[in-house]
This record gives C-alpha cells, sequence and structure tokens, in this order.
C-alpha cells in the first residue's frame, strides 16, 4: 500500500472510494460541516434521515455513485462524539476505512483526516491505522486472499495543510506501521515455524536493513555467562535457547540525556507449561508468547528508523518451554544470571525466569533503566481483561509518561500496586526466591519477582497477557496478534 498526502478540494478527487469519519452529533442533526451538504446534492443529508446510517462507532454506509463528487464510492464511517475523536481514535477510523475498502474491492482509497488534531499528528495515526486495518494473519493460505489490497491510500484534509508536515506524518506513520505489523507477524507465525533460531534470524534479516545491529548469544555463551535461570526454561526442549541484543546505530554511545534504556520482551515462542503442562484448551495460543519479544524488536526497528541516536537497548530471551527428560522440574533450584538461587515451584512461570536473566544482564550492559514487557500472567487477564495492560514498576515518572501517551498510541495501560507486602507470597524456604506465589494477586507477585532482579535500577513491566491477541476480529483489525507496545515503547523515545 502506497500512501501520499492529497491536496486540494476532496469533490475532485477521483478514486474508487472516498472515506469520511462523520461524528454522532452530525448525524444526529444530518448535517455535515458546510460543503457536504451542497456538494452531495442531499445524499448524505438523505442517509442520515432515512436511518441507514447509524451514527455508532466504527458503522459503515457506502453511498454508490454519489452526486456531486468524483469518487465512485463515499464511505461514511461513524467516529463516536466529536469530543473523544482523539488520535487513538482517529487510527481506529483509518484502519476501519481500509478494512472496508478491501471488502468493496476498492484499490485506490481517499481518506478524510478530520478532527482537531495537528496535520503531523493526523497524517500519522492514519497512515498507522491504514496499515493495521490492511494486514491479515492470513500468510500461510495458499489460495487468494479472500479480500482485496488496496494499492493507493491518498490522505485528504478538508482544510489547507502544510504539505512538508502532512508527508512527515505519513513517513512516520508508515515506519511505526510497518514496525506493529512485523511484531504482528511474527506473534501470529506458529512456533514449528518460529523457533527460537528462526526467531532470531527473522530479527536479524529484518533489523539490520533498518540500521539495527544484532547480536544473539547462543546456549554455549549463556552456559559461560551463568545464566541458568534462563536455560532451565530450554532444557525440555530440542531448540536450542538464543538470548538477542539489539542495538540502535549510535549503540550505547547515542546522545541524549537520561540512563541508557534496556527494553526486555519475553520471547516464549512456545508456553507449554512444561512439566507444569497447561491444559490442552487453547494451548494453541501460547504460539504468541512471544509477543513482547516482537516488541521490543519492531520497537527498536522503528527506533532505528525514527531516532538512531537514542540510548536504547533491545534484549529478547528466546526459548521453548517443553516437557522433556531433560526438562527442568517442579522443585527443582537454579542460580540465576544475578546471582539469586530460585526454587522453580512452577515450571509454566516461566517468562519471569528468562526475565530476570535477561534483566540482570542489561545491568551488565550498563542500562540505567529497564523496561520489561511481556505475556507473563493469566491473572492479568482475569483483573484486566483483554482491554487494559497491566503496568507496575518502580519508576513512576515513566509509568505516569506512558500513561499520558495513551490517548494518542491507544494502548491502555492501568497500574497495579507494587506493594513490598506481596514480596511476602514468592519466599522460599530453600532458595532466596521462589517463581510463584498462591492463587491470588498472581500479576503483582509476578511483577514483584522481576523487581528482584532489577534490584535499585528504575523499572517498569507491562504484562501484556490479554491484549497481545485479538480473539474476534474488529473493524479495523483482523484476528490474531495485536503488536500491542511498540507504540508505546516509540512513544518513550520521541
Ligand atoms: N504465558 C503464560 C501467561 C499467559 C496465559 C499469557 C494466558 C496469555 C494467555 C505464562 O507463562 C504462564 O503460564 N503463567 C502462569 C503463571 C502461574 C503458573 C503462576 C499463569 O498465569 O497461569
Ligand atoms: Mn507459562
Ligand atoms: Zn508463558
Amino acid at each position: 500500500m502506497r500512501i501520499e498526502f492529497q491536496p486540494g478540494p476532496y469533490r475532485e478527487i477521483a478514486c474508487d472510494l472516498l472515506a469520511v469519519p462523520v461524528f454522532e452529533e452530525e448525524a444526529k442533526n444530518a448535517s455535515l460541516p458546510g460543503a457536504w451538504s451542497g456538494a452531495t446534492r442531499g445524499a448524505v443529508q438523505a442517509v442520515f434521515a432515512s436511518g441507514e446510517f447509524k451514527p455508532e462507532l466504527h458503522r459503515t454506509c457506502r453511498i454508490g455513485r454519489p452526486p456531486g463528487l468524483k469518487a465512485r464510492n463515499l464511505l461514511l464511517i461513524g467516529a463516536g462524539p466529536k469530543a473523544h475523536f482523539d488520535p487513538a481514535r482517529a487510527r481506529e477510523v483509518a484502519g476501519t476505512a481500509v478494512r472496508k475498502a478491501k471488502a468493496y474491492a476498492c484499490g485506490n482509497v481517499v481518506v478524510l483526516c478530520r478532527g482537531g488534531a495537528a496535520p503531523l499528528v493526523a497524517a500519522r495515526t492514519a497512515a498507522e491505522g491504514a496499515l493495521y486495518g490492511h494486514y491479515e494473519a492470513d500468510f500461510h493460505k495458499t489460495r487468494d486472499a479472500e479480500s482485496k489490497t488496496v494499492e493507493r491510500l491518498r490522505l485528504a484534509f478538508g482544510r489547507a495543510v502544510s504539505r512538508a508536515e502532512a508527508e512527515e506524518g505519513i513517513r512516520q506513520g508508515t515506519i511505526t506501521g510497518e514496525a506493529v505489523n512485523a511484531a504482528r507477524t511474527l506473534a501470529n507465525e506458529p512456533s514449528n515455524i518460529l523457533t527460537p533460531t528462526r526467531f532470531a534470524e527473522r530479527v536479524r534479516e529484518m533489523g539490520e536493513p533498518a540500521g539495527l545491529s544484532v547480536q544473539v548469544l547462543e546456549r554455549e555463551e549463556l552456559e559461560a555467562l551463568g545464566m541458568r535461570s534462563l536455560l532451565a526454561v530450554s532444557r525440555g526442549s530440542a531448540e536450542p535457547p538464543k538470548l538477542m541484543v539489539l542495538r540502535l546505530g549510535a549503540g550505547e554511545k547515542g546522545r541524549g540525556r537520561g540512563p541508557l534504556t534496556a527494553l526486555v520482551g519475553k520471547g516464549v515462542t512456545f508456553d507449554s507449561g512444561g512439566i507444569s503442562i497447561k491444559p490442552a484448551e487453547k494451548m494453541e495460543e501460547m504460539k504468541g508468547d512471544m509477543a513482547g519479544g516482537a516488541a521490543v524488536f519492531a520497537a527498536m526497528m522503528a527506533l532505528a528508523r525514527l531516532e538512531p541516536r537514542r540510548r536504547v537497548l533491545g534484549l529478547i530471551p528466546a526459548v521453548e518451554n517443553l516437557p522433556g527428560g531433560r526438562a527442568v522440574k517442579p522443585g527443582d533450584v537454579v542460580k540465576s544470571y544475578l546471582g539469586k538461587t530460585i526454587e522453580i515451584i512452577n515450571t509454566d512461570a516461566e517468562g519471569r525466569l528468562i526475565l530476570a536473566d535477561a534483566m540482570a544482564y542489561a545491568r551488565t550492559l550498563g542500562a540505567g533503566r529497564i523496561l520489561d514487557i511481556a505475556t507473563l500472567t493469566g491473572a492479568c487477564i482475569v483483573a484486566l481483561g483483554n482491554v487494559y495492560a497491566g503496568i507496575l514498576g518502580t519508576d513512576q515518572r515513566w509509568i505516569d509518561r506512558m500513561r499520558a501517551g495513551i490517548p494518542f498510541t491507544g494502548e491502555k495501560l492501568w497500574q497495579l500496586p507494587l506493594d513490598a507486602e506481596y514480596r511476602k507470597a514468592i519466599r522460599s524456604n530453600i532458595a532466596d526466591i521462589k517463581n510463584v506465589g498462591n492463587r491470588s494477586a498472581g500479576a503483582i507477585t509476578a511483577a514483584k519477582f522481576l523487581q528482584e532482579f532489577a534490584e535499585d535500577v528504575p523499572w517498569v513491566h507491562l504484562d501484556i497477557a490479554g491484549v497481545d491477541i485479538e480473539h474476534d476480529g474488529r473493524p479495523f483489525a483482523c484476528k490474531g496478534a495485536t503488536g500491542f507496545g511498540v507504540r508505546t515503547m516509540v512513544g518513550m523515545f520521541e
């Protein structure tokens, strides 16, 4: 999909489909602003008046051969109340426009950007949303795709805007939008195809052309470093573990204020639970247990293209968690890279085991701030469902900044408490710590475990179990991986 800026009056634009967001109050009062009433000779008012167009968010109504316009089709898209139309919503509306265009086999599309956002922000979010909506997870189907692709997308504005600004927005949105889709593809990939080895290869293949330096630590190196917590998880699998270390062009020496930041993403390419095996129901979703790692890779790739001088590192521990003759067993004790001993009570609490070593190693590499992102706990899904991700940590300023970005990123984050009292639940009789608490507050006790490995380094944890997969499909998104976290992480360095 080619994305371009379209200056000038929309009435004159020849295209297959012109998509126009309509605010709830406009549909209710049967009045689009000024030009529309006359331009379409009442056609738009007619669908408002007849009730054909329900003014709900993402509801659409297509008007074929709209009078007064050069477009072959006019698509009205419910954009909700005007006061709630933030960049996050504008992104979704652009996604809906593209998905509808595909369904109608319209390959040449114009989306009208409306609302009060600055042209750069409006163009960027529209480009991101369009790429998001255009994405399909059916890349293993051998038949032709059911819906057509949009070859050309133009972004129009109902007012005069600077071409340079709009085009810069499109450039940025293309970079972030493509990065999010790359994360989705990795997470959608089945575990027989995306093993830790293939994961690392793909990160290298895609990352290096974008300007990332990709280092992969192999099993022997991890053994020599003493990462026995990470290694314990991969013991049951024939697939060797990998620890990816990603650097931007400037590496650790990059410019900028503040400490070197490490982004650490859980990369479990399949989580069977190990010896503490999971029930068969929905186990296939555990191919996506590397969504945090995929998001870290995608964020690093976007930053390499947008902000290559930022002081940021990416670490992705990648393993497969299987039961096997050599698998780690409940009750086993391992010594972590940091030196703390861990009693592994439940082999299904594996994410924290690989993150613990990767986070401690990030500090060896000089990280003065750590953000980890992981599909970590079912308990987080119980607490927040599929809407909000959990956010916890010791760097309250960063947490506040990340939450302040929600109207732009659309990635909803809800803070859970990291109270010292929760530490008791993971006290071990025989080792420094155990890897699970009791049944209560599971998302928090998992974070308390990770905190032990960040120690006094300011740290933020995102638990994305629940938001990493779209189960039902949305008007602006296909079913499957969401790429959650990429926009939030990129946003922290802009
Ligand atoms: N990857 C899972 C968490 C998960 C569950 C993500 C469902 C997405 C959907 C994680 O490794 C896990 O198994 N966590 C356990 C921890 C428990 C053993 C303390 C869980 O949540 O059940
Ligand atoms: Mn698990
Ligand atoms: Zn897991």
